[in-house]
């Protein structure tokens, strides 16, 4: 069997540095390695929608934004199938059979889900569309017999519900001649990559508190966000022992730095190890740190900005790249939708055999 990628992101915000060393880089090294038959990278908008219902403009209005980010990065349509989730209805109506083999006490227990219904004030009335969103994702995985799906780790919990209904769906309906394939989810290595915290030290970068750096940010709008960065509170003085833990600028050179970046912009040190070390026993000021973050993290974005710059010359190509894939997406969920309801016994006009079977069931019982 081909190797098979999925993975997509959410149209509710820019993409930022996060989302880049904690999935995007990788897919566009997946995408590069040559190792794999198709990548589908979705813009999950029907998903956004779950928590957005009510902002639909705002949905609209970023998933030029996220495809944007996509090329930029250096996911190249001609590799990889890039599509609007809500423009595949397939993935709706697998949803609704999927939604036959999970259990509500099953979705309650989804730990991501969960700390999202605090977060947005769900407790009291969750909305049936967003608590369900995992057997959705789930749709999203299998239409393409995807078996790589690199994403954070806070999507481990999707993947796991994803091949809990695999596997009751081949074992109820397809125990001999299995349709859906199991997934594996593909999580970044580092520690610092899993979940990038915000330049301000918060767990998380997020949009509303304002502690992101974008991929689209200026080289000028970057700089001005590191030199700002949250660090370690107790290192008042140059000479005074600094601390690794919980300081994000080291967090994120641990995303970031690899050693040739040493030679290049502080030859002080062969490496990272170097440089914590003289960091923690003192004598290695703040300012210093924070100017080899920028200078890496503008490496980086460089050339993902050029790109950005050429292609918002041409919006409507970007459309027509979403269009195409779309398109292409859509042709392959129709196949395994019609696998899915052939296994499932729905399929009374494509089996001849039924109909027939079903006229000699009444011939001649006709009692006048
Ligand atoms: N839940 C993902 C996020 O919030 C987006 C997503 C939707 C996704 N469907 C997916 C990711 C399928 C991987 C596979 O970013």
């Amino acid at each position: 069997m081909g190797k098979t990628i999925l993975t997509g992101d959410r149209p509710t915000g820019r993409l930022h540095i996060g989302h880049y060393v904690g999935s995007l880089r990788q897919r566009v090294a997946l995408q590069n390695s040559g190792e794999y038959d198709k990548i589908y990278i979705m813009i999950a908008d029907a998903q956004a929608l779950t928590d957005n219902f009510d902002n639909p403009d705002k949905v609209r209005q970023n998933i030029i934004e996220v495809a944007l980010d996509y090329v930029s990065a250096g996911l190249d349509p001609a590799k990889s199938t890039l599509f609007i989730q809500s423009q595949i209805s397939e993935l709706t109506e697998l949803t609704f059979y999927y939604m036959n083999l999970v259990t509500v006490s099953r979705l309650q227990r989804n730990p991501t889900v969960k700390s999202e219904i605090q977060l947005r004030n769900f407790e009291a009335s969750i909305p049936v569309g967003f608590f369900t969103y995992p057997i959705s994702q789930a749709a999203d995985i299998t239409f393409c017999k995807a078996n790589v799906v690199p994403v954070g780790e806070d999507q481990l919990p999707m993947l796991e519900q994803t091949k809990e209904i695999v596997h009751k769906f081949n074992a109820v309906y397809a125990p001999d001649n299995p349709v859906l394939v199991e997934p594996k989810a593909l999580v970044p290595e580092a520690e610092a990559c899993k979940r990038l915290p915000g330049t301000d030290g918060k767990a998380k970068m997020s949009k509303s508190l304002g502690n992101c750096i974008y991929l689209a940010d200026s080289a000028d709008e970057v700089r001005t966000k590191i030199m700002s960065m949250y660090t370690d509170p107790l290192h008042l003085q140059v000479s005074d022992p600094g601390h690794l833990e919980g300081n994000t600028v080291f967090t994120y050179l641990d995303a970031f730095a690899r050693d040739e970046h040493f030679e290049r912009y502080c030859p002080d040190y062969a490496n990272l190890d170097e440089m914590k070390a003289h960091y923690t026993k003192g004598g290695l000021g703040d300012v210093k740190v924070k100017k080899l973050l920028n200078n890496i993290v503008q490496e980086e974005l460089e050339p993902i900005r050029k790109r950005r710059a050429e292609y918002e010359k041409d919006i409507p190509e970007i459309y027509n790249i979403l269009r195409k894939g779309s398109d292409a997406a859509r042709e392959v969920a129709a196949q395994t939708l019609s696998e899915v309801k052939r296994a499932m016994k729905i399929d009374y006009f494509e089996d001849m055999e039924l109909i027939r079977a079903q006229s000699e069931k009444y011939k001649g019982s006709s009692s006048c």
